[in-house]
């Protein structure tokens, strides 16, 4: 069976961005591959966190995968930490990475623009994220469309590492939707959605209540055209909202673009805001369910065990291709 690997930052809570982008995707992937969902705290620390906080948003993006619909009977859940293999991968690769590429990433440069002090974790990032991926011997990684970037290097570092020392990494493919792959911020739709926005109105996280969805929706910037049509260049708002309708409604986007033809934004908006609160009414009773049970524990224990057994073997293999430590099996 073909393997799926894909990872979340318990960095904030989880939006609609994360869940349309990624999640979505492994829930419905998880019956044809054999999957691994990692929680990757490690990656969490290359910016600052309240250690209190951080714990709070692992156990919370834990049952988020369950609540949204992965079965850890199927797929393997773990915690990026709890797992050493990840640590001693990046390792390894950021010595077969360059520091022209890393510099080159479009997320470092967001994240380090303006910024003084820059620690190094946030430049050697990828590395670490292309560990995750090639202990598993991954053939699909789901993700977002921002995360093309960091897939294509990490391809690059893995044909690297297979033709210097010894061809033992699957070259991974990423697996990105066409309709959803960026959601953007509902306050300027020119960026994207992100859980570390300040301004709160900008995304609607999983565990936003009715009211707030419907306050957030109504303030969400469009324009002053008054036309629910789709055109991503002059439109970026309304175009947002429309993905945002078709993904949660499961129609497609000319039939809802003709259901309100010749209506206003207040009533597009307004049932928007109904199709989103019905799709996250249930994920977040789910959720609620588990947050507060000790299943999630044994979850992580056994996603941990599973994603052990078969990232350490990878560690050894990469070890002896570099000639690290005594020879082993
Ligand atoms: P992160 O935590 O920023 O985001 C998790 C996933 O959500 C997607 N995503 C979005 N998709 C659509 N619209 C948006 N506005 C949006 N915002 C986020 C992301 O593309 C991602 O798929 N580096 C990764 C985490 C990571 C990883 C990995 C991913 C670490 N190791 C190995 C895959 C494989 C990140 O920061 O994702």
């Amino acid at each position: 069976m073909k393997r799926i690997f894909s990872g979340i930052q318990p960095s904030g809570t989880i939006t609609i961005g994360n869940y349309i982008g990624a999640m979505k995707q492994f829930v419905e992937l998880q019956k044809d591959y054999e999957c691994f969902f990692c929680i990757v705290d490690q990656h969490a620390i290359t910016v600052p966190q309240d250690r209190i906080q951080l714990r709070k948003n692992i156990r919370s993006l834990a049952a988020m995968y369950i609540a949204v619909g992965i079965d850890p009977e199927k797929a393997t859940i773990f915690i990026q930490s709890e797992v050493p293999a990840h640590a001693q991968a990046g390792w390894m690769l950021q010595c077969v990475t360059y520091i022209g590429e890393l510099e080159r990433m479009t997320q470092f440069k967001d994240k380090s623009q303006g910024k003084e002090a820059v620690v190094a974790g946030l430049l050697t990032y990828p590395p670490l994220m292309a560990g995750d991926i090639l202990l598993y011997n991954t053939d699909l990684v789901p993700v977002g469309e921002d995360q093309k970037q960091h897939l294509e290097l990490t391809r690059d570092i893995a044909e690297r590492f297979n033709k210097k020392y010894n061809e033992i990494f699957t070259i991974p493919d990423p697996r990105i939707t066409e309709v959803g792959a960026r959601i953007m911020s509902l306050q300027d739709p020119t960026k994207k959605m992100s859980k570390s926005d300040p301004n709160q109105k900008a995304f609607i996280s999983m565990l936003d209540d009715p009211k707030q969805i419907e306050k957030k929706i109504k303030s969400a910037v469009t324009d002053s055209e008054g036309i629910v049509q789709y055109d991503k260049e002059n439109k970026p708002g309304i175009s947002n909202l429309l993905s945002i309708y078709s993904i949660f409604s499961g129609e497609a986007i000319p039939d809802i673009v003709q259901k309100y033809d010749g209506k206003g934004y207040g009533e597009f908006k307004e049932e928007l805001a109904q199709v989103v609160i019905d799709a996250l009414s249930p994920i977040q009773a789910k959720y609620y369910e588990l947050i507060n049970s000790n299943q999630l524990d044994e979850i992580l224990d056994s996603g941990r065990d599973r994603a052990n057994h078969i990232a350490s073997k990878m560690v050894r293999k990469m070890e002896n291709a570099m000639g690290l430590g005594r020879k082993r099996k």
